[in-house]
Parts: structure tokens; C-alpha cells; sequence
């Protein structure tokens, strides 16, 4: 659907999901994350840019993995430490991932996906026409309700940094892996919110788009 479509849309408050494609389960086990391997850091912060053209190619579930893992998962077990920083490790940042099949929140501990919406979001997540077909759309979401310790002028701050540092990891993730990604802010944030289900205690920061460059095929 394209971007003026989309606007029209939102302005009437009809800017919605479509039904969901593919497997119906509501849960997405996903293998342990490979953390070894990859490019050189330097390499990966050299090839870092934002990418708008996707191949509609569904990722394989290792990369996947791999990719959530990078985004926010456990990397010091014991602490329950995560791959991006939060604020007081108030660990407030929620990954919901938009796929074909429906609206998945990622758990890091688990390191599984876990359907929240049987429906795909992916159309809502933003006003941008490759959002529609791209394999899979993030969306970051404040929980303020694990922000209690933090003062309340600050939270909107404080999450949107915690989400920002997630979206570096994935855009770090996609220059290594050879993906393209773009993080986003432009959305209608009453329809996303609505599409979403969320609630009061939620607040919807960013999105970002991940897939394989068009064109390509294997990834
Ligand atoms: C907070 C934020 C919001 C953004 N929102 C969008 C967006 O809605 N759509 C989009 O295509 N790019 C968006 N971008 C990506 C920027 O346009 C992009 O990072 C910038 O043009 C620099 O390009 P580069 O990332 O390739 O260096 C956003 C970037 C940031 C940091």
C-alpha cells in the first residue's frame, strides 16, 4: 500500500492489519543465537547504513534468532544481563517482531517469540510502502511500568535511548550479516498502538525494518 493510501487512511482511523499468512502457532522456539563468528566490529560499523529496498524472502529462523539475540537478548546469564544498555537495567524496552504470520514478543530470557496480535501488523507499522512486504518489522516499546525507580520526567528519554542502543545492535547484526534495515519513527502511533493491543503502561518508541536486500536471495 503506498504512503498516501496509508495517510488517508490513518486520517479516518482505517489504517489496519491484515489477516495473518502461514503457520498459526503461537509460539516460535528459535534456535540458540550463534555468538561467535560475524564481521570485525570495525568492518560492521564501516558498512552501518539505513536501507529502504527489502526482497520479500522470509529469514531463516537461525538468522533470526541470531538477529533478536543481538537486538536485546541475555549475554551474562547469571546477571540476566542484556546485549543493549537500559537505564537502572530497568530492562524497559519490550521487541514485539511484525511477521506474516502475526505480532510475536520477543522474551529474552526464553529467547523464543511469543504471539501477542494473530494478526499482520506489518502494513501499520509505518507510512512507508516497503514496510507492507518486507519479511519482518520491530517494533520497540516502552513498559513504563518497569520504570517505577526512574524519575517520571524522565522515562520517555531514558526508553528511547535503551531502544536506540537496540537498534545500533540490529543495524551492527544486519551489516554482518549482509541484511538491510532502516529504523523508523515515522508511523501513525494511534493505529500501531491500536493494531498492537497495548496498554496503558506502554509506549511505542520506534520501529525498524529488517530483510534482505532486494534482489537478493539467500541469506
Ligand atoms: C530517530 C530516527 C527516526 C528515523 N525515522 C525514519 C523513518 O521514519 N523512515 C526512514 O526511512 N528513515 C528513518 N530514519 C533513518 C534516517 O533517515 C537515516 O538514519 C539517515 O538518513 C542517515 O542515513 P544512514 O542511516 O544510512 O546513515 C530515522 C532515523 C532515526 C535516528
Amino acid at each position: 500500500m503506498n504512503t498516501l493510501t496509508k495517510l488517508a487512511l490513518g486520517l479516518m482511523g482505517q489504517l489496519k492489519p491484515q489477516p495473518p499468512a502461514g503457520d498459526a502457532a503461537t509460539t516460535l522456539a528459535l534456535p540458540p543465537p550463534r555468538r561467535n563468528g560475524g564481521m570485525p566490529l570495525m568492518q560492521a560499523l564501516l558498512h552501518r547504513e539505513s536501507q529502504r529496498a527489502f526482497a520479500p524472502k522470509v529469514l531463516r529462523k537461525q538468522t533470526l534468532s541470531d538477529l533478536l539475540w543481538a537486538a536485546g537478548g541475555i549475554n551474562r546469564r547469571q546477571l540476566g544481563g542484556r546485549s543493549a544498555p537500559s537505564a537502572m537495567n530497568a530492562q524497559e524496552v519490550q521487541l514485539y517482531v511484525a511477521l506474516p504470520r502475526g505480532l510475536f514478543r520477543y522474551e529474552p530470557t526464553a529467547h523464543k517469540l511469543e504471539m501477542s496480535v494473530a494478526m499482520d501488523v506489518r502494513r501499520v507499522t509505518g507510512y512507508q510502502d516497503f514496510v507492507d512486504s518486507a519479511p519482518l518489522d520491530l517494533v520497540y516499546v516502552a513498559d513504563h511500568a518497569r520504570m517505577r525507580l526512574v524519575p517520571a520526567a524522565q522515562r520517555e528519554a531514558f526508553a528511547f535511548a535503551a531502544a536506540g542502543a537496540m537498534a545500533q545492535n540490529v543495524y551492527l547484526f544486519c551489516a554482518s550479516a549482509g541484511l538491510a534495515t532502516v529504523i523508523r519513527a515515522w508511523f501513525d502511533r494511534q493505529a500501531l498502538a491500536q493494531a498492537m493491543g497495548l496498554g496503558p503502561d506502554q509506549q511505542l518508541l520506534l520501529a525498524q525494518t529488517v530483510g534482505l536486500p532486494k534482489g537478493e536471495a539467500s541469506a
